[in-house]
């Protein structure tokens, strides 16, 4: 489906009745990142699965930073009439969840943050979202998608699942350039969220694969440390995309953390 904000199209899919559940997505993805969670939870959910600016059936909007992504969710959630969803996020939709937190805190429910860190990338690693950025100028996002492709799965799923390696590599040839240029720019202006970690007093999941090397166990165990009652979750097997990767756990582990909302 697709809704206009400020006449520019946002594309999401809604499927499902019970607590909204508002999806983001990571780097270079779409949508269809979640399609193992769209209308599979065992807990009653509405699960709202959006593309954020420049990838998908979302139109570009020039380089709105983490911000932009931020906004555009708000106001999703604002054409759909809903006041409060539970803000999930994997790696780059995870600094996005950050922002929404930063800029929109009263329309979140509860917090899921997967396979990402609230760090700001160093020198270095701006210098290489820089070299990406030419690369996808000059050699399209196919060149981006191989680069990125054998890091955003885990070992096993190398191993074992050839099929969605190739389901996802083929997810990230289809991202628009302008898209993947001015995420990337997104990415190297977020700012480091660590110290605002302590600010959150919403539920707070937090899940990440046990293989996952873009965003390793250890910057997930920062943000459960910095976050005052929050849950982590290791899958195992799993790595960056761990939703698609290990679904069904995934989707236990994301159903339990919802049922836990609806109790108290
Ligand atoms: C992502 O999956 O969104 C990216 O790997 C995030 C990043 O490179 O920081």
């Amino acid at each position: 489906m697709i809704t206009f904000a400020n006449g520019r199209a946002i594309g999401y899919d809604d499927v499902g009745k019970g607590v909204p559940v508002l999806f983001l997505h990571g780097f270079p993805h779409n949508r269809s990142l979640w399609s193992p969670q769209l209308g599979a939870l065992a807990a009653p959910a509405r699960t709202i699965c959006m593309d954020l600016r420049g990838f998908g059936e979302s139109a570009p909007d020039g380089p709105g930073g983490v911000d932009g992504y931020a906004d555009d969710a708000a106001k999703l959630l604002d054409a759909l009439n809903i006041e409060r969803a539970v803000v999930i996020g994997l790696s780059m939709g995870g600094y996005a969840a950050l922002a929404f937190w930063r800029r929109h805190r009263d329309r979140v429910r509860a917090l899921v943050f997967c396979d990402t860190r609230a760090t700001a990338d160093n020198e270095a690693a701006r210098a290489a979202r820089g070299e990406m950025q030419a690369l996808a100028e000059e050699r399209g996002s196919m060149a981006v998608a191989n680069q990125m492709i054998s890091g955003m799965v885990g070992r096993t799923t190398r191993e074992k699942n050839p099929e969605l390696v190739d389901e996802l590599h083929r997810m990230m040839s289809l991202a628009p350039v302008r898209g993947i240029v001015d995420a990337l720019e997104a990415l190297k202006q977020r700012p480091d969220s660590t110290a605002m970690l302590g600010t959150i007093d919403v539920p707070t999941l937090i899940i990440v694969g046990d293989e996952d090397v873009l965003t390793p166990v250890k910057d997930a165990r920062a943000m459960h440390l910095a976050i005052t009652g929050s849950r982590l979750e290791i899958i195992t097997g799993a790595g960056h995309v761990s939703n698609m990767e290990r679904p069904a756990t995934f989707n236990h582990v994301l159903s339990e953390f919802l049922v836990s909302l609806t109790a108290q």
